[in-house]
């Protein structure tokens, strides 16, 4: 009997189980126009796509459920709902407690995906009644849930039932990521731009599943960061900015913020204090730097090169390791940028002097050295990785030397550079790049001498010589930064202009939601932001 009792119970929690999400029988069946997911505008392009022609309705009656040992699978979780409420207004539970009034589930599952290159696979399977996400770790899943905001539709379809339902074409994506390194840059030294500013621009990359944000803290207009024990590095070196506009500087507070923002996206940040050159802010705060011997005076002017540390002299280096040693203690990312880029009143045995300590210092902090790829001139170590934005011959050499290249060619991946001749922002020194310029080129081709093993990544950097404040940001960011998400996530074999050209077009109706204020080329037929859904008349 007792045993008939638990068999019976068993088989009742089963059923119950079984029927958790799992059936709409609540309420009349919907009768749903066929779908296509692999017509679904993604950027980046996934691995793997294919459709089963079905759909899942998102609606009222859907909840979210989180498993894995990790807390991260629940934060995401939570990410999503948050996502799906301010795109749909739908409010979605997550894990909820009693499921009676719940028809379909989104699963966020902890699964290990066989054949996994990184930590970043991840695998979604779009049925009827469940969409079941499927990553071993929580980064895989975030990146899961950005391709899942992407096949959201912006609009919802009234038609097809007594309330709203976004449709979601069913069937399978697997995917990864084809560089783990992708990343933007911004220069908040040129023009400081402030933490909220930095937030919007983290959430925006983060939906294109770009990881990493560098941040350009210091040049030759300003010192952006403060540093405690150097307190007039942002006091007087952050007083100033390009066009004489003012300046500021991101207390360790306001960095720490950034960096705890951009961990939550499951992006790395990656400080730049730029040196030896680009050291005029810093000289003009604390003049035993300088290694001029020119006046010092702030400065507010584009020029570059003029400005060095004095590589000769033991307390530059003293100085160096106390702001290396406390951006290192509230960076948890792997990586430090030291900039060592345009270095020209610095003598190149100076220089080469100057990079090989800094590397040590950066390593004394547990850091991994990042630099432009003139740093390559150095005794580099191979562990250290260099920036390719201008020299083949240095990025050859870096190759030789064993390390990994992020790749930021400045004619083809330098947001700052004009679209053309009548752009409003933006500078030429480099190319004009378009938007299908900007798209077309293949990091792992560009150079013979860079050969795909050797490349961490691909990075945008976003020069600020020209712009001031998001608006700004954003029509020269938007839409190039997203075509470089594809180069970067996309396999090479995926990767078409006309294809890309479709769906660039349909960011438009995010892109305007996001209050974004992208630049319109008349390359791409812009979707026009009011989701206009193909009705098929219900049977
Ligand atoms: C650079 O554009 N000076 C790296």
């Amino acid at each position: 009997m007792r045993i008939i009792s638990i068999t019976s119970l068993a088989i009742l929690l089963l059923f119950i189980g079984l029927n958790y999400g799992c059936s709409d029988n609540k309420r009349p069946a919907v009768v749903f126009p066929k779908t296509d997911l692999a017509e679904s505008p993604l950027i980046p392009m996934p691995v793997k796509m294919s459709s089963t022609s079905d759909a899942f309705g998102l609606d009222q009656y859907t909840a979210i459920k989180a498993t894995g040992t990790d807390p991260g699978f629940e934060e995401v979780a939570e990410f999503l709902a948050e996502k799906i409420r301010t795109k749909t207004g739908l409010v979605l539970e997550v894990n909820p407690g009693d499921p009676e009034n719940i028809d379909r589930m989104i699963y966020i599952q902890q699964t290990k995906i066989p054949g996994a290159r990184g930590k970043e696979a991840y695998q979604i399977e779009i049925k009827k009644d469940s969409i079941v996400v499927n990553a071993e770790h929580p980064e895989a899943v975030f990146r899961a849930v950005q391709t899942l905001r992407q096949i959201i539709p912006e609009t919802s379809n009234d038609t097809l039932a007594d309330r709203s339902i976004w449709v979601i074409p069913t069937g399978l994506i697997a995917d990864e990521p084809y560089f783990e390194f992708r990343g933007s840059m911004l220069d908040v030294a040129r023009h400081f731009f402030s933490v909220e500013e930095v937030k919007k621009f983290i959430d925006l990359l983060a939906y294109y599943k770009i990881n990493v944000l560098h941040l350009h803290l210091t040049d030759d207009q300003g010192w952006r960061i403060e540093i405690k024990s150097w307190p007039k590095l942002a006091t007087i070196g952050g007083s100033t900015e390009v066009g004489g506009t003012g300046g500021g500087f991101f207390t360790q507070e306001d960095y720490m913020e950034i960096v705890a923002y951009a961990a939550k996206r499951y992006m790395t940040i990656i400080p730049e204090i730029d040196m030896p050159g680009h050291t005029n802010a810093a000289s003009v705060a604390y003049p035993f730097l300088d290694g001029t011997g020119n006046p010092l005076k702030l400065y507010e002017g584009t020029r570059v090169g003029f400005s060095t540390f004095d590589t000769r002299r033991d307390s530059v280096y003293a100085f160096i390791d106390d702001v290396v040693g406390e951006i290192a203690a509230i960076t948890p990312g792997p990586y430090l940028h030291i900039g060592g880029d345009e270095s020209h009143a610095t003598r190149p045995a100076d220089y080469v002097h100057f990079i090989n300590k800094v590397e040590k210092i950066v390593q004394k902090h547990g850091k991994r050295m990042i630099g432009w790829d003139e740093v390559a001139t150095a005794d580099m170590d191979s562990s250290s990785i260099a920036q390719f934005w201008a020299s083949e011959k240095n990025a050859d050499l870096a190759v030789k030397k064993g390390m990994k290249i992020i790749m930021s060619p400045a004619k083809k991946a330098y947001l700052d550079m004009k679209y053309d001749t009548v752009s409003k922002h933006g500078l030429n020194w480099a190319a004009y790049i378009p938007v299908d310029t900007a798209y077309n080129w293949s990091p792992e081709r560009y150079s013979e001498g860079i050969p795909r093993e050797s490349i961490l990544g691909v990075e945008a950097p976003l020069w600020s010589e020209t712009i001031s404040n998001s608006t700004e940001l954003e029509y020269l960011a938007f839409p190039r930064v997203i075509g470089y998400s594809e180069l970067s996530w996309t396999l090479p074999e995926k990767r078409n202009w006309e294809g890309y050209r479709k769906r660039l077009a349909a960011q438009a109706p995010f892109l305007d939601r996001m209050n974004v204020n992208f630049y319109r080329s008349d390359l791409i037929d812009w979707k026009d932001s009011k989701f206009t859904y193909k009705e098929i008349p219900k049977d």
